[in-house]
């Protein structure tokens, strides 16, 4: 057997600045703390802007929250003249565990290629960050049938290079583009389908033992109503939430779908 322990993961976007996202996280930490209900067997990690990870890492670290953070994009260089990018290395001194890569908002508002991107996810790892790569198709390519193909090559282009320690490490969340922020929520079959031929791309890419542990992610329109059918699917490993995790009591209850 494998350990793939359930992610639940929220992106709050351009949400929340540093106040509000504090009043978030003492919010959400107040509910997950209750002592009613089991959380010991979900990762629950959230993804503020910027702006907002100093504090988060004071009230996590601080306080002894069982919380994971990450950000929401890096640069894929080190350091140096590159006005206005932040780097890994200072995501890494900032406590993050994670960071999101390829987010279909970088792909579509700041033209991220294929290529950035795999150096954005080569950078995660030299910085000691695991990557939460995201991958997914649009409407049209929805309606045209091409969308196993579609994501596939988004993720064969993002994995090229790694080795199999670090594609087995790596998350990777299918993000119907059609399905965010819009109510529409794939169905559940839906997200196993693109799940499922992500983990046989990987197993042809790297190894069946590989494959089996990769974290893989549905993100579009979660909410706690939809999530328990969601995470009943084989191949999926958790879930990445906008809209709902800007909402605490609502983030909490998507992360306890089990109980
Ligand atoms: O990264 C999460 C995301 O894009 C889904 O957003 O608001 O549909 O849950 P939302």
């Amino acid at each position: 057997t494998f350990d793939r322990t359930p992610l639940i993961a929220g992106n709050w976007k351009m949400n929340m600045d540093h106040v509000q996202g504090i009043t978030l996280l003492q919010k959400l930490a107040w509910t997950l703390s209750d002592a009613r209900h089991d959380f010991s067997r979900v990762e629950v990690s959230v993804f503020p802007p910027f702006t907002d990870i100093r504090g988060v890492q004071t009230l996590v670290q601080g306080d002894k929250l069982k919380l994971s953070y990450g950000a929401q994009d890096l640069s894929d260089k080190d350091s140096g003249a590159y006005t206005g990018d932040i780097s890994g290395a200072f995501l890494n001194k900032l406590g993050c565990s994670y960071v999101l890569v390829g987010h279909s908002e970088r792909r579509e508002i700041h033209g991220e290629s294929d290529e950035l991107l795999n150096a954005k996810v080569k950078a995660a790892f030299r910085h000691g960050l695991t990557p939460v790569l995201c991958a997914g198709e649009g409407l049209q390519i929805r309606q045209a049938g091409t969308h196993v193909e579609h994501t596939l090559a988004q993720v064969r282009a993002a994995v090229a290079g790694l080795d199999a320690a670090q594609a087995a490490q790596l998350v990777i969340a299918y993000e119907p583009i059609w399905a965010i922020g819009t109510g529409e929520v794939a169905g559940p079959a839906d997200a196993q389908e693109l799940c499922a031929a992500i983990r046989a791309e990987l197993s042809k890419l790297f190894d069946a033992d590989t494959a089996a542990k990769t974290r893989l992610l549905y993100g579009g329109s979660v909410k706690a109503a939809n999530v328990a059918a969601i995470m009943a699917e084989r191949d999926v490993d958790g879930v990445l939430v906008g809209g709902a995790s800007l909402d605490a009591g609502e983030f909490a209850n998507i992360a306890r779908f089990e109980n």
